[in-house]
């Protein structure tokens, strides 16, 4: 579903991601496990667009969209959650929804706002609060709502655990498993114990490069791995 080949992005002069292949294939939940720095952000913002890559391809439902626009991206189907969330601070958490919304796919069922606050039930008693009023965890919950209503066919989420309470981590988790029967996902994460909780496998990213590529109990069980490129 989600290709990419050997995709380089840069910050100005600096060389960031050297390199970096990974696929996500249909009815999958993917994880891009790195410690702070290791280039999990750039590689969600290489595929999505954000930052285009300088070489390198990256092919969505067989189709090459590297250096196509973000918006094209999105609107073929391909949701970004990024790392800062970025919902509308003075728009109601309806409101933030309602603007994201665009139809379903052919032969799928839409995200209508009814099974959106099924899905995210902490959501539903703020319909009409403000999203700069919301917590950092209920920001998250309406980050992802929001992305789930323009009925993507492929969701990435780019570290969503970052700065949340252990009992909201927990309910995401909860959240993420109860939607990976219906879109497949690619979620980067420091926290490996989480990631890997939900994830079928998954790609550890060091300084630019995929230093390991393996099973949810591969991953698991290589405490080399763990220790060399992760913080458990
Ligand atoms: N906007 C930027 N300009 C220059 N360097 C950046 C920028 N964003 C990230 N970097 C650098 O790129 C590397 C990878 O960062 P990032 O992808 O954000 O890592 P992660 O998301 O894994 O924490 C780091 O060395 C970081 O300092
Ligand atoms: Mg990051």
């Amino acid at each position: 579903m989600l290709q990419a080949t050997d995709i380089h992005v840069y910050y100005g002069d600096s060389h960031v991601l050297q390199g970096v292949s990974l696929e996500v294939r249909s009815g999958e939940i993917v994880c891009l496990l790195g410690r702070n720095g290791a280039g999990k952000s750039t590689t969600m913002r290489g595929l999505v667009g954000v930052n285009p890559p300088r070489s390198g391809r990256v092919l969505f439902n067989g189709r090459e969209i590297a250096g196509r626009p973000v918006y094209e991206n999105v609107r073929s189907g391909l949701a970004f959650v990024p790392e800062d969330r970025r919902i509308f601070a003075g728009l109601t958490v309806q409101e933030n929804l309602e603007v994201a919304q665009l139809p379903a796919r052919p032969g799928r069922p839409a995200w209508t706002f009814d099974r959106i606050y099924e899905v995210f039930p902490l959501l539903a008693p703020l319909k009409i609060r403000k999203g700069g009023n919301l917590s950092g965890g209920e920001q998250q919950m309406l980050a992802i709502a929001r992305a789930l209503v323009g009925n993507p066919a492929l969701l990435l989420l780019d570290e969503p655990c970052e700065g949340l309470a252990p009992v909201i981590v927990q309910e995401l988790s909860r959240i993420i498993a109860g939607i990976k029967s219906q879109i497949p996902i690619l979620i980067s994460e420091q926290n490996a114990h989480f990631a890997l909780s939900i994830a079928d496998r998954g790609y550890v990213i060091d300084k630019g490069l995929i230093r390991y590529e393996g099973s949810r109990q591969e991953l698991l069980s290589n405490t080399e791995v763990q220790s060399r490129y992760l913080s458990v």
